[in-house]
Parts: structure tokens; sequence; C-alpha cells
């Protein structure tokens, strides 16, 4: 068991959910989920992404491409690649995986807690700085808040980067057990596992003290107690019978905080992360003298396992190849691959600047070659005498639905070449 840190290193490695968002646990055989950055609106095709839609509603809120990328405002890091993505609602497609399986999961909150859970599946995800990061007590200086790691709207208002962004505020409008879905937004790396906009669903669940009382413990192990019985039925629920376990964790919202992993296919696989959640955030919202436990769980991993899906990108795939495989009610039916066309590497080397990150190399990357491209990762890394130190990075394009022809990935790759040299002011080699 890992201990629990008082705060998260600045370089944290991801939870569950994804990223190196609040948990600092970080082990390699983990498949980690999606997301990174653009300042970069990749000129032509960009453009192209979202053919006419200029404006989309979303739980009755509309969001025009206006009010969400602002190419000349320095406090938005909105590309256009992201807009186009708002009010696709994956998880609301009842013949979609990730459709089926937030369902699968609501059937088995109805058969255990008959009536009590309230769903919400359609909340905006254009939120404020305060909810999203304030409400749910992320400190100030946590590296989750940075314009590295999340995309602003502007110095108020972000894509949330998770959907515990809405507890507070349903807390407050009275809700004592709920289940929150919804698409939420992270800047990140590329590669199989991750894409910047991914699916969660949030589970919530209050305590009065008379349901405690008699049970012999405190209110936070009951809590405890109860979530873990409740997630290991879950897991069971979806997975059948499997081996699980607990590893100790740190989330800024609950304490103690947990990760659930479950061994499959030879490996521990991280599912979700959960905890007893802080009296604080119970305290200021109605709940005092109460305790609750959260869980956050992302249904692109756990759908990527249970339907075989061999790449994140195939969720957003439109190819009837793919989502004629897919019917309501039927969890767990094996995705068949219907191409295996080859990835084709590209090597490009620069000398970065002080203000260089990957996520922002990513995002101007996905800005030109969109979902043509597959991974990119660092593969040499050096500093001369000078100082001056210089990155090599190896793009894998490929398509998921056909194969490209050198001519097409040649002309992306030059296009790559030019805006990462006038968006990042890297000197390339
Ligand atoms: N919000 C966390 C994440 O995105 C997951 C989580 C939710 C953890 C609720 C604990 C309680 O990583």
């Amino acid at each position: 068991m890992a201990t629990l840190p008082m705060a998260p290193p600045a370089a944290a490695i991801s939870s569950f959910t994804t990223r190196p968002l609040y948990s600092p646990s970080s082990r390699s055989h983990r498949l980690l989920l999606a997301r990174f950055f653009s300042a970069a609106p990749a000129p032509a095709r960009a453009k192209g992404l979202r053919a006419a839609a200029s404006a989309v509603e979303v739980g009755g809120v509309k969001i025009a491409r206006e009010d969400v990328v602002k190419e000349d405002d320095p406090t938005n890091n909105v590309p256009d690649t992201i807009f186009s993505k708002i009010g696709l609602q994956l998880h609301r497609r009842d013949n979609h995986p990730l459709g089926i399986l937030k369902n699968t999961i609501y059937d088995y909150f109805d058969k255990n807690f008959t009536g009590q859970f309230d769903k919400f599946d359609d909340l905006c995800p254009l939120v404020s700085v305060k909810q999203n990061f304030d409400d749910v007590l992320v400190p100030s200086d946590h590296v989750s808040r940075s314009y590295n790691d999340t995309y602003y709207v502007d110095g108020q208002t972000v894509l949330r980067c998770h959907t515990s962004a809405h507890q507070a505020e349903l807390l407050r409008d009275g809700h004592t057990h709920f289940l929150v879905t919804g698409d939420v937004y992270r800047r990140d790396s590329i590669d199989s596992t991750h894409y910047p906009v991914f699916h969660q669903m949030e589970g919530f669940h209050v305590f009065s003290p008379d349901e405690w009382s008699g049970s012999g413990m405190d209110g936070t192990a009951y809590a405890a107690a109860e979530l873990k019985k409740t997630l290991e039925g879950l897991a069971r629920h979806l997975f059948g019978a499997v081996e699980m376990r607990w590893v100790d964790t740190y989330f800024p919202f609950t304490n103690p905080s947990f990760e659930l992993e479950i061994y499959f296919q030879d490996d521990w696989l991280e599912v979700l992360g959960c905890g007893v959640t802080e009296q604080e955030i119970l305290k200021r919202n109605g709940r005092r003298d109460h305790v609750a436990w959260a869980f956050g769980l992302g249904l692109e991993r756990l759908a990527m396992v249970l339907f075989d899906i061999p790449d994140i990108r195939l969720f957003w795939s439109n190819d009837k190849r793919f989502t004629s495989q897919f019917s309501e009610g039927k969890l767990g039916v094996k995705f068949k691959p219907f191409s295996k066309f080859p990835p084709c590497y590209k090597d490009m080397s620069f000398w970065i600047n002080d203000a260089f990150t990957e996520n922002n190399l990513c995002e101007v990357v996905r800005g030109i070659a969109g979902d043509l491209v597959e991974e990119v990762k660092l593969i040499d890394n050096f500093t001369n005498k000078k100082g001056m130190t210089s990155h090599c990075y190896r793009i894998a394009y490929r398509s998921m639905e056909r194969s490209l022809t050198d001519e097409e990935i040649n002309n992306l790759q030059l296009n790559v070449r030019e805006a990462v040299k006038d968006k990042l002011k890297v000197e390339l080699r």
C-alpha cells in the first residue's frame, strides 16, 4: 500500500481517470487515458472540423464557437479541434460503447439502490474555475490548474477537467445521491490511450448520522466501508468475478482516498479513483455533520477493456464498420478491428526554449493532423555544451479507417514542422 502524501508532487502522474491530475501514483503498467494543448488553430484543417455548426447546445446552454475559441485572447487556449467535440455527448448514445457502459452502470445502481440516485448526463461542460477547482479544494498552486493542463476559455472559465466540478452545486441543490456523466477535457500527450476529451462518471452518496450511529464505526469508517462494498459490487457487475485490490492515494477532495485496481489480462488495471468526501465540502454545501463517499471513473478506459477497443480515437469514429458493431444493452461484445493499416513514422528534432512543453507540441500536431496522429513520443533528448537542449520526437501517423498515401503523410509532416516552428518558436534542426 502506498502512503498518503500530503500534497501531490508537481509532476504527479495521473489518477485512473487519466492524468497527472490529483493522484501522485504512477505505474508504467497502467493504461492511462487521454488529453493535450494548442494555441494553434491549425489553419485550413481545423476550420473544416465542424463544417457548418458554429453553435451547439448542451443542457439548454447555447455555445457558439466565439464563446469558446478566442484566438487573440492570451487567457484562452481552446483550439477548434476541442470546440468540435463539445455537444457530441458520446455517453448519451445508447448504441455507442460509452452509452452502453453508462447504462450498465445505471442498471447496477438502480438494482442496488432503487430510486435513490439522481442521474445527470447533460450538464454543461463549461464551468467556472471555482466549480472546477476551488469548490473541491484543489490548492491554488496545484499543477492541474495550469494552462498546460487545463483548457481555459478565459481567466474564470474552463472546460471541466473532471465531473467532480459538479459536486458542490448538486449538494447545494439538495441532492444526496447522484451520478454525473459527462465529457471532460484535459491537455495531454498523444498515444493510443490518451485523448484530450474523454468521459467520466461521478458518483456521490451522502449519509446522515442515524445511518452509521448503530454501526459501531465512526462516520468516516462507515462511509469508506460502504464505498468499497458498492464499488466492488460494481466491478463484479461489469467484469464478472475478477480479482481486485485497493490502493491508497491522494485527492484534494477526499480523505481517505483510494484507487480500485482489477486484475485483467495479466495485469493490474486502475479503474477508478474515490474516497470519503472532505468534511469541508459537505459543510460548505449544507450537509454539516453528514459524511459522504465519492468516486470518479473514466468510461473510455473501462470500455477499452470491456469491448477490446485498441485505440481511444475509435470512440469518435463515425465509420459504420465501427459504430455498427455495438448495440444497446450489449456490454462486452468484442470489437473486431476492420483495418490494420501500418503506421508511418516521422521524426523531427528541434532546440527547445523555456516555454516548451510536450502538451503544447501535441496540441499543435493534433491541430494539423487531427485524428491521423496516433502517437507523439520523445525518442532523444540531450543538452549541448552551450546549454541548449534538443528534443527529437517520433510522430506515428495512422488512420483507423483507411490507408494513407506517402504524399499525404509527407504533406502533413511538412505542415506540422511549419506549425511547430511558428507556434512554439523552437529552432528546427
Ligand atoms: N475527480 C477525480 C479525477 O478526475 C476522480 C475522483 C472523483 C476521485 C471523486 C475521488 C472522488 O481524477
